[in-house]
């Protein structure tokens, strides 16, 4: 990552805060490194491809998961789940809100029987690589940017789950088969854009979790989902940004 494109990530991330773009770019890959106290005063005459490195850190995000920087040791006295991170140029550290959300929210649907998986925006990976290890038989993840897609499978490589995620640069409108959980890490105008596709991929047992969503922004998509078919089940939010647990009307609980 050159200076400019550092440079005009800030600029855009200031603008997220002074909420001027939250409809068309809420949030940029890595702000959420960039919200750590000093960050940006930090950003001047560094090396611009590893600055962002020192604010990630080791965090815990539930009481079973901790997400760790790739080229740090797991801590030892953590009992739960550790996932290790090098997002690369991609977004998904773990440190981001909306990421964290949809990682607890995953913990609250995945099923104890046999379940499927389909990571759609899956950046980093972050979400599909937590899907492997809450024991889904097969996951899919999907970005429209290849970059993404690659540094996806190195952290998979990373995990030790070699072979247990699918990724595509397809998108949603040509995957097929119905998945036991959909997560969604978009934005509003994407997710808007994509709900139609959603009723045929989830199971009709299904959880369908969507994030990147400013908490302001969380009505139209509740307006929409009667449109598909689908009801509220969940709602969690952390600072301004908010995250929705989704299911079939009529649908039975996921969990049974
Ligand atoms: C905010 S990141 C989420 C990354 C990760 N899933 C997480 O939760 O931290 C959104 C990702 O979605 C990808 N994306 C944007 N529009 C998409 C679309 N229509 N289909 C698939 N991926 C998309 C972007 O390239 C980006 O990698």
């Amino acid at each position: 990552m050159n200076k400019s494109v550092l440079c005009a990530l800030v600029a855009e991330l200031i603008f997220k805060v002074d909420k001027e773009l939250e409809d068309e770019k809420p949030f940029l890959k890595h702000s959420d490194l960039l919200d750590f106290p000093g960050a940006r005063s930090r950003l001047e005459n560094q090396d611009w491809s590893m600055t962002w490195r020192q604010f990630f850190r080791p965090q815990q995000i539930t009481d079973g998961l901790t997400v760790v920087p790739a080229w740090t040791p797991p801590p030892s006295e953590f009992a739960g789940k550790v996932l290790r991170i090098d997002p690369g140029p991609a977004f998904g550290t773990g440190q981001h809100p909306t990421t964290r959300l949809c990682l607890a929210a995953m913990e609250g649907v995945s099923p104890s029987r046999s379940w499927t998986m389909l990571d759609v925006g899956t950046g980093s990976g972050i979400l599909a690589i937590y899907g492997a290890r809450l024991g889904a038989r097969k996951i899919v993840g999907i970005d429209t940017d290849p970059e993404a897609l690659q540094w996806a499978e190195k952290n998979i490589d990373l995990n030790g789950l070699t072979g247990s995620v699918a990724l595509s640069s397809q998108p949603l409108d040509r995957q097929t088969g119905a998945f036991s959980l959909i997560t969604a890490n978009l934005t509003l105008e994407t997710i808007l854009g994509l709900l139609p596709d959603f009723p045929r991929l989830l199971e009709r047992s299904g959880a369908l979790i969507l994030s990147g969503l400013l908490e302001e922004q969380v009505r139209r998509v509740q307006e929409e989902l009667p449109n598909q078919g689908f009801h509220q089940t969940g709602l969690r939010s952390m600072e301004e940004w908010a995250c929705l647990v989704v299911k079939k009307v009529g649908s039975r609980d996921i969990k049974s």
